[in-house]
């Protein structure tokens, strides 16, 4: 028997499992929700023989993938995707999302970016008024991250935006290090006024990779409740 919560991200990824279609190229999200989404298209696979080719957007969902026997390949392959499903940590009415709590945000966007469609699934608890109560996840190189933690605080008080504490994101006593070998800085801002530039701003920063702000991307958000109910908004 499933927590409320569970069956709530259970119930959004297989509602979303219905925009899958037969030989389609899919991104493959990162997270609780998204680990849902992979073990019910693996179904899919098994059962109903559906032939998909999978893009992972982290290391451990290419695993988790690869066990349920969905075949995986490299965004370079797929080249472009006909949909990416995922979760979030955050979404607004205009659809626009906070992502990376789960740090494996700039692959998340690239293949987001790469696809005709990107649906995300989510629990209701992920819906806010405005963006911003999670910390927004940075992407940062380890050369210099305190400088441009620095740089980052700083542009963010002569931008006026409230809150600006950041922490480096840490495993244990070391620091979270990306799929692609860097850092994330936490930044606690409670409430992002112009997300659409806050997003440009910070990735205009030297040592910045990405942000998790994902703006404009999303084309629906399935929802899923407690009791097993779920809308889809778009
Ligand atoms: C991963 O980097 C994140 O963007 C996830 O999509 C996000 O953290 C959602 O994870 P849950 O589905 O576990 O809440």
């Amino acid at each position: 028997e499933l927590s409320p919560i569970d069956k709530a991200k259970f119930v959004a990824a297989k509602r979303a499992c219905d925009f899958v279609e037969d030989g389609m190229r899919v991104g493959l999200g990162t997270g609780s929700t998204a680990a849902w989404l992979v073990r019910c298209l693996g179904e899919m696979v098994r059962d109903d023989g559906l032939r998909i080719k999978g893009v992972p957007t982290s290391s451990r969902t290419a695993q988790l993938a690869r066990d349920v026997g969905i075949e995986v390949i490299s965004l370079d392959e797929a080249k472009w995707l006909d949909l990416t499903i995922d979760g979030a940590d955050e979404f607004d009415g205009d659809l626009n999302l906070i992502k990376g709590g789960g740090g494996a945000l700039l692959q998340e966007k690239i293949v987001a970016t790469a696809s005709d469609q990107m649906v995300v699934i989510a629990d209701i608890g992920k819906e806010v008024q405005h963006l911003g109560a999670f910390p927004l996840p940075i992407e940062v190189i380890p050369f210099g991250w305190q400088t441009t933690q620095a740089l980052v605080e700083e542009t963010l008080i002569s931008m006026d935006v409230l809150g600006r504490n950041s922490t480096l994101r840490m495993n244990g006593e070391v620091p979270f290090i990306t799929d692609e070998g860097n850092y994330i800085l936490d930044l606690r801002l409670n409430r992002i006024g112009n997300a659409r530039q806050l997003a440009l701003v910070l990735n205009q920063m030297p040592g910045v990779v990405e942000n998790g702000l994902f703006i404009d991307i999303c084309d629906a958000v399935v929802i899923g409740y407690g009791d097993g109910r779920v809308e889809v908004r778009d």
